[in-house]
């Protein structure tokens, strides 16, 4: 019989017990299709006494992630217990250093320290993995690193926070506060433990750092990634947003310009009509776009157990099958290092502000936008019945450089009450 491939499993929480599931469920399927048997032959979690509702029993257990990385009866490690230090960097490099591949689901921990692993691992000859760490089931590391490999990649974007996605989908649906939605999300396990990593755009920065690295052939810079969370939007501007024709999504954008690599992560407005603005609940959509294929959009499930473990099987069956790819598309001694560019590409904003109701209020601050050589495309002032007007206004193309300049002299008007919201909006 062809040898098997061995796995060692660290991790058994909503991912690890999803590929268990799959490994138990399709292991005749996985075998025709790879010409070999895909095994587990150990696993590692915290606690060996918890109950999984999976069976184990077939397999070894090892109260140490390190220890199981380097057993001589694995051939692969499959990291999926989560953090960017600790037992999961310390079990991937033990792994590694032992001769054994690597598929991780964990993005914090590639986009942090994924320069120095892909190359400790090309040194050593072997491959890691990570599809599942970006857009969930969304086979993205895919399509980028194989089916668009002879494209100049010119933009990368998405939505690639599930949880961020729906609490601004049901804030619109419901016309409820961001606070309640939260609170509401919170109670439903959407959020991660520390919630800031989903609304604070983090989780959503890593996966974008990731997918510009093999993009662009750059190393992976998450610290460069301006970014923004969705704390700051109320249910006004999404309701103001939908009037003139938009929503706001927590976008992801990644472009090389002259001036050096683009990586932002924040809300951002995009046309209702557009597929991103027709993206519901915890749904993932990424766009590529490249210099022969134009533009694709993949959408699916970013998250939850079959949907992840769906993608780290992709990344198993081909080591089954004895394909071998770099983990960043290219050798990762070849990938340069990006200078970071503040994102310069001028694009329309919309702005809301609560203005004092006085005579020539408006005024001043179409001035203000004048001086900063910003033309207005659309205005809108609402009904109001106390001394502040909310007032919207949709900007002509202009850089954040104009930008910020305009709110600076906002408030040096004496009309704007409070902070003028700003939101870039996206042309897609
Ligand atoms: P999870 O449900 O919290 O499970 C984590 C697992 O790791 C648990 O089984 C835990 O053991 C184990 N673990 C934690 N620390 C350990 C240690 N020191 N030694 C041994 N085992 C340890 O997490 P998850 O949702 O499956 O996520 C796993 C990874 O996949 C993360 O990197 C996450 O970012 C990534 N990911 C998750 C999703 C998703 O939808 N869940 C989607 C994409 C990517 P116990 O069970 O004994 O506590
Ligand atoms: N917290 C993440 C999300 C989970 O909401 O998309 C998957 O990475």
């Amino acid at each position: 019989m062809t040898e098997p491939l061995r796995l060692g499993i660290a991790g058994l929480g909503t991912v690890g017990v999803g590929i268990v599931r799959i490994i138990q469920k399709n292991a005749a399927l996985l075998e025709a299709r790879s010409g070999r048997p895909v095994v587990i032959s150990a696993v590692s979690a915290r606690s060996r006494t918890k109950n999984r509702d999976v069976n184990l029993s077939d397999y070894d257990w090892e109260d140490d992630p390190v220890m199981l990385a380097t057993r001589e009866d694995i051939d692969v490690f499959v990291e999926v217990m989560g953090g960017s230090e600790g037992p999961a960097k310390d079990a991937t490099e033990a792994a590694i250093r032992a001769g054994k591949d690597v598929v991780s689901a964990n993005k914090a921990l590639l986009a942090i320290h994924g320069q120095a692993l892909a190359e400790a691992a090309e040194e050593a000859g072997r491959v890691i993995r990570f599809e599942a760490a970006v857009a969930g089931g969304i086979p993205v590391v895919k399509a980028l690193t194989e089916g668009l490999a002879g494209n100049e990649i010119t933009r990368v974007m998405g939505v690639m926070n599930g949880s961020c996605n729906y609490i601004l989908t049901r804030m619109e649906d419901a016309g409820l506060s961001y606070e309640a939605v939260f609170d509401e999300a919170n109670q439903l396990g959407y959020l991660e433990a520390d919630p800031e990593l989903d609304v604070g755009g983090i989780d959503a920065a890593h996966k974008l750092a990731l997918l510009s690295s093999i993009a662009f052939g750059t190393q992976v810079d998450f610290d460069a990634v301006e970014l923004e969370g969705i704390g700051a939007i109320t249910i006004d501007d999404i309701r103001q947003a939908a009037d003139m024709g938009f929503k706001i999504k927590l976008l992801g954008v990644a472009q090389l310009t002259g001036r050096g690599l683009e990586q932002r992560m924040s809300p951002c407005l995009v046309p209702d009509t557009s597929p991103l603005g027709q993206l519901q609940g915890g749904t993932n959509m990424v766009v590529l776009e490249g210099d022969a294929v134009s533009q694709i959009v993949l959408r699916g499930p970013g998250a939850g157990e079959g949907p992840t473990a769906s993608a780290v099987m992709g990344d198993v069956m081909d080591i089954a099958r004895g394909m071998r790819l770099s983990t960043f598309g290219q050798p990762a001694k070849t990938l340069r290092k990006a200078r970071a560019a503040r994102a310069a590409v001028p694009a329309p904003y919309y702005l809301r502000m609560q203005l004092l109701d006085k005579p020539g209020a408006l005024a001043k601050v179409a001035h203000a936008l004048g001086e900063a050589g910003i033309s207005i495309n659309r205005m809108r002032q609402y009904e109001h019945g106390d001394a502040t007007a909310p007032v919207l206004i949709v900007t002509h193309k202009t850089t954040q450089t104009a930008l910020d300049e305009a709110l600076a002299d906002f408030r040096a008007t004496g009309v704007v009450s409070g902070d003028p919201v700003a939101i870039r909006i996206e042309a897609i």
